[in-house]
């Protein structure tokens, strides 16, 4: 008989795959993921890891292995019974004795199970149809979409997109009113039934439908939006056997009309993904607190590369981490990972909508690579200061937990390397540190230990800085922009004089006066902003507050101070003027996408007096100011 699932669960859970392994291969005795001689195919050098967590074998050359069961059946050439079998002796399972006890599955109760999951899915797709059929007919519902939300027919039509009217019985009245079909619909929460016998009302009302499938047609589930303005704001079908939704990628199969287009966008909501399929954009919104490994395995079987796109807020900057402490097990090889950033409270949706496709598009380009994204919040976290063997040591120790939980090798090494880029050590000065610390990743450049003098930057913001030292008075503006307490820091200290006009600008915008700012102002200014932009992931995530703001603000007033004598006397600013930090008063419209897809080599030039005169602006050394990862 068949061995059901639940005991082939508990088996693959229980047999330790390191047991497993090490009985058959030579494996390092160590604690955590080991790396072991692939035994699939001619391995010359390890290329298996054997993750503890996940309790799996995986080859990054031939790329076999598999959970403890595979593994045995493919190395010892048995059936799957028998290594079944064999897998149960790990875990102290006797599979005989357990197979000998299962029931003979009751032959009527599987054909109940099946034909009330046939009821559940005539109920759903019966709902989806009524619910397509009412936006039509719906024109207050119609018009909240095509014209408050933007949303084309072909879009409508292309994601199924319905609508559950504002009424208690449109489904379990009129739909689904007794028997089977009923139970089937309040079983995967279409309708609900309350305390009082008989009275089953709908779960969905006055809401925009958005369906779920698994594969094109085939719906299991839906979310649907408030259109009036209740809690929530969305209201999802539940959790039952039919439907998974941390197992869905909502438009991942409309997302492949657009395949040529870039990486898959990984997005949080139902509109960033039916605006970026209007636009051309390969997207998904995935639902649930963490990307799961079945989102993970779905999406890649499509795509080689997702991109996660967050706001560039202090929460981005923890959403990129969550998600990169989720899936480092999980990525490497010829599956990619990168990271775009949005402004604070945009969603793709909105940014789409304000400032056009191009402008997404570029954003998309600037995307950070996993080890470029990851050794920026490392280098950041460790506040690595100038010549403090604390910070070297914690930036070296946080490395080390990364490599423990990064199992392809290609992306370690791109991870030091970057680390060593953001933090200006050299690289195998960088490799012999981790290598002293016991870091089987570095043994071959092991030599004499400890990290030598960071010959660079004492601060962590390297970019920012060097934007800083070049611009002083714009960097200031845009923080200044950004942050209201950085630009009461500004206002506070009334011997800034921001360098020539851009001090204009500051006081203008401050007043709300942006209006009267010259038309060659604004564009520097803006241009600086975008250039920033870019950079801010960086510099809120370096510090995760706003007292490297402060300090940087702190030095650019001192950069600009030589400025000063010079300067007539500062009109003074009350203290408590505020501008909206919502609206960027900078804000114009797109800068020429050509000078953002040169390529520029970085300039980071740590010798550069802080106190030196700032250049006159240049606009190619706006782009300068950071390179584009390259993919
Ligand atoms: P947001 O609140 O950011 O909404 O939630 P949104 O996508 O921008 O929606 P609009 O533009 O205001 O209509 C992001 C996503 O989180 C889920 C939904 O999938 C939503 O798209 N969500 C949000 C819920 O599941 N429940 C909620 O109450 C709110
Ligand atoms: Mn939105």
């Amino acid at each position: 008989m068949e061995a059901p699932r639940h005991l082939i669960d508990k088996v693959k859970q229980l047999a330790s795959i390191k047991a497993v392994v090490g009985d058959r291969v030579s494996m390092p005795n160590r604690s955590g993921n080991v790396m072991v001689c692939c035994p699939f195919h001619d391995d010359g050098s390890p290329s298996m890891v054997v993750n503890v967590k996940k309790n799996n074998a995986f080859c990054f050359s031939c790329r076999k292995g598999g959970d403890p069961i595979e593994f045995i059946q493919r190395f010892d050439g048995v059936s799957f019974r028998e290594a079944l079998e064999s897998a149960g002796d790990y875990a102290g399972i006797d599979v005989r004795a357990e197979l000998k006890q299962q029931q003979p599955v009751d032959s009527a109760e599987a054909a109940e199970a099946k034909k009330f999951y046939a009821a559940q899915r005539k109920a759903i797709d019966e709902a989806h149809e009524a619910f397509r059929q009412a936006l039509k007919s719906d024109e207050s519902a119609y018009s909240y979409l095509r014209t408050t939300r933007g949303v084309s027919d072909e879009a409508i039509e292309k994601f199924g997109l319905g609508l559950a009217p504002d009424d208690f019985g449109f489904l379990s009245r009129a739909r689904f009113k007794a028997g089977w079909i009923q139970e089937a619909a309040i079983s995967i929460g279409l309708c609900k039934s309350s305390e009082r016998a008989g009275n089953v009302y709908d779960h969905f009302r006055g809401r925009i439908m958005f369906p779920f499938e698994t594969k094109p047609g085939s719906v299991t589930g839906f979310t649907g939006r408030a259109i009036a303005d209740v809690k929530p704001k969305y209201l999802n079908s539940p959790e039952s056997e039919v439907f998974q939704k941390a197992e869905l990628v909502y438009g991942l199969n409309q997302a492949k009309d657009h395949k040529e287009n870039g990486p898959f966008l990984a997005l949080e909501g139902q509109f960033d993904v039916i605006r970026c399929w209007m636009a051309g954009f390969p997207a998904g919104a995935l639902s649930g607190s963490s990307v799961s490994d079945v989102q993970l395995s779905r999406i890649f079987r499509e795509f080689d590369e997702i991109c996660f796109v967050f706001d560039g807020d202090v929460a981005g900057a923890k959403a990129s981490l969550r998600t990169m402490e989720r899936i480092a097990a999980e990525v490497g090889g010829s599956k990619h990972v990168s990271f775009a950033f949005l402004p604070d409270g945009y969603d793709p949706d909105d940014f789409i909508k304000e400032h056009g496709a191009d402008v997404f598009a570029e954003r998309i380009a600037h995307r950070l690579t996993f080890g470029q994204c990851l050794s920026r919040l490392i280098v950041g976290s460790s506040k690595l200061t100038a010549g403090s063997p604390e910070s070297r040591q914690k930036l070296v120790a946080e490395l080390r937990e990364w490599m423990d939980r990064i199992v392809d090798p290609g992306l370690r090494l791109g991870l030091i390397e970057s680390v060593a880029n953001a933090a200006g050590i050299p690289h195998e000065a960088l490799l012999d540190a981790l290598s002293h610390e016991g870091n089987d990743v570095a043994d071959e450049a092991a030599t004499e230990s400890e990290l030598p003098d960071c010959r660079v930057d004492p601060e962590p913001h390297q970019e920012m800085e060097s934007l800083i030292r070049q611009q002083p008075a714009f960097t200031l503006l845009y923080l200044s922009a950004k942050h209201e307490s950085v630009r009461q820091h500004i206002l506070n200290r009334q011997d800034v004089a921001c360098a020539g006009g851009a001090r204009k600008v500051l006081l203008q915008a401050i007043a709300g006066e942006d209006r009267v700012i010259d038309d060659e102002l604004r564009k520097e200014v803006s241009r600086f902003s975008k250039a920033a932009e870019h950079l801010m992931p960086f510099g809120i995530m370096l510090e995760d507050d706003i007292d490297a703001c402060i300090r940087l603000a702190d030095r650019a007033c001192d950069a600009i101070l030589p400025d000063l004598a010079s300067a007539a006397p500062a009109s003074p600013v009350p203290a408590s003027t505020s501008i909206n930090a919502a609206s960027d008063p900078f804000a114009l419209p797109s800068v020429s996408s050509s000078q953002n897809t040169k390529h520029h080599d970085q300039v980071v030039s740590p010798d550069v007096d802080v106190k030196k005169k700032p250049e006159p602006v240049d606009s190619d050394s706006v782009a300068a100011l950071y390179s584009p990862p390259s993919f």
